[in-house]
């Protein structure tokens, strides 16, 4: 049976420290599914269609990643896919208490998942989607911080 990971998120957009979580993670599984969440609560940019058109295009050459879209829980996703894990990048200190509790949360509502965390390159360390998207809305250049694919979809960009 192949080793699963799902990789779940906003994904609003997803930016380079995600595909390097999702690179990082191909070492250790044999497959990942991006779970790309609705999370209408977070109000995102993008509608959620856009953003998974977005991480699918990132992805298109890598045959070990798909991506879904999912509006459920997400233990419930990862019995979808019988996958063994769930996968998150942490990026500081301040990244802890909110993923410690999301994984104590998903370990509570399944036992057998197991929520394993990588670091994204230092590079990436204070790249947010949520920075990105400002960024862009007052016309900075974020083309350090997003695959190519995503930049013809931000505000103010070349790409
Ligand atoms: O990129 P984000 O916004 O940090 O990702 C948050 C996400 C999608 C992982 C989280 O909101 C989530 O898992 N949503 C699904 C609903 C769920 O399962 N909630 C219970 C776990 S705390």
């Amino acid at each position: 049976m192949p080793r699963t990971a799902i990789y779940p998120g906003t994904f609003d957009p997803i930016s380079l420290g995600h595909v390097d979580v999702v690179l990082r993670g191909l070492k250790l599984v044999d497959r990942i599914v991006i779970g790309v969440a609705e999370n209408i609560g977070k109000g995102p940019m993008f509608d959620l269609q856009t953003r998974l058109a977005m991480v699918r295009e990132v992805f298109a050459d890598e045959s070990r990643v798909e991506a879904v879209a999912f509006t459920g829980l997400l233990v419930d996703l990862a019995h979808q896919y019988q996958a063994q894990a769930i996968l998150r990048g942490l990026r500081a200190a301040s990244d802890f208490e909110y993923e410690f509790q999301m994984a104590t949360m998903n370990r509570r509502l399944d036992e057998s998942i197991e929520t394993v965390f990588v670091m994204a390159r230092e590079d990436y360390t204070f790249v947010s989607s949520r920075f990105i998207r400002e960024i862009a809305s007052m016309g900075g250049d974020v083309s350090s911080l997003v695959p190519p694919a995503v930049l013809p979809h931000l505000p103010n960009q070349q790409g």
